[in-house]
């Protein structure tokens, strides 16, 4: 385990460092147990356990990080906690209680502290809590015995280059099948997205802008955020689909552009032929935080925003200036945004 005093926290980037602590609770014979935090950051398992034959897994992700006020503080970890509720129904598993994952967060934040990147810094602690089948299964069907973890991990900037407009490409790949199995819903599935994600980082783009799978017309969202739109009078389009993930990030924007910003919002389907008249562009999740899109590549043609080639749009930085400072405690939190961590 590295020493905390020696992380340089303006260098990260978004990757994995071990940590002090991880949370741990097991799912035996029917139960959960009160779970608690452990050192060893391995974990030993059978080699027909369901994780491996099956994939019976999920995860979730949100961030704590320092205030001015030198609080540390963590953004609505009780949606995490029932977005992984709805994925572990849709896998077939024994959802961990909502109130017992907050509880989990909280514990796991504050057993690492010192790993909690300073105020100031851009980076912040990163918690990925995940969850699996344990027990050794051969036929098809869901384990008996869980494990539900968060491990933690201070992380830096999603895409290089901060706050620069990225590219992204439209997809060659479905990552869904077209008649919906596979699909990402909620926080499962993401290997069928891997092979599409390195294609694009090798042809140098930072993204893939994902399709509807049954008529490639339709915006869905990109490898690890969802879009929002911004049109020439300034309202906020978010794509509505069934297939993607729910974004935590997204739903706050959309309450924030309305709420504190007086944007028109609409929430619907987008088609991609319409993409073309947004004038901005950007990606919201908890790790891309809200970066713009400068440029979307289609397969020889460019579709290029009028705002946001060379910077953030003018609305998506009010987008961001607003959601960043109801993150960091700056500007006044809808009630129960912000978690305080004790
Ligand atoms: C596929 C995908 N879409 C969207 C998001 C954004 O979701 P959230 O805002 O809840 O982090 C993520 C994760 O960050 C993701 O992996």
């Amino acid at each position: 385990m590295i020493d905390p005093k020696t992380i340089k926290w303006e260098e990260l980037g978004f990757g994995y460092i071990e940590c002090a602590y991880r949370y741990v609770s097991k799912f035996k014979d029917g139960k959960w147990d009160d779970g608690a935090l452990v050192t060893d950051s391995n974990i030993v398992l059978n080699e027909c356990a369901c994780v491996f034959q099956y994939s019976q897994s999920c995860f979730e992700g949100l961030k704590a990080y320092y205030t001015k006020n030198g609080d540390i503080v963590c953004f609505r970890p009780d949606m995490n906690a029932e977005r992984m509720y709805d994925s572990a129904l849709r896998l077939e598993m024994p959802p961990f209680p909502k109130d017992k994952f907050v509880e989990a967060c909280e514990k796991v934040i504050a057993a690492n502290k010192d790993f909690v990147p300073p105020y100031g810094t851009g980076a912040s602690l990163y918690l990925r809590p995940f969850m699996f089948g344990s027990n050794p299964v051969i036929g098809v069907k869901p384990a008996d015995e869980y494990e539900f973890r968060i491990l933690v991990t201070p992380v830096g900037p999603y895409f290089k280059g901060g706050a620069k407009p990225i590219t992204i490409k439209v997809s060659d790949f479905d990552r869904a099948a077209p008649n919906g199995t596979g699909h990402i819903k909620a926080g499962l599935n993401y290997a069928m997205s891997l092979h599409a994600i390195q294609t694009a980082h090798r042809e140098g783009f930072a993204e893939n802008m994902y399709l509807d799978p049954r008529t490639r017309t339709k915006v869905e969202e990109t490898g690890g955020a969802n879009f929002i739109f911004v049109t020439k009078d300034g309202t906020l389009v978010t794509p509505k689909s069934d297939s993607i993930l729910p974004s935590i990030t997204r739903r706050s924007i959309c309450y924030v552009a309305e709420k504190y910003l007086g944007m028109k919002v609409e929430h619907r389907e987008v088609f991609f032929d319409e993409v073309k008249d947004f004038a901005e562009c950007g990606l919201c999740g908890t790790a891309a935080v809200v970066s713009p899109v400068g440029k979307i590549y289609d397969h020889g043609k460019e579709i290029c925003f009028p705002s946001g080639m060379e910077e953030m749009g003018p609305w998506t930085k009010k987008i961001y200036d607003t959601l960043t400072g109801i993150q960091r405690c700056e500007i006044e939190a809808p009630e129960g945004w912000i978690k305080v961590i004790k």
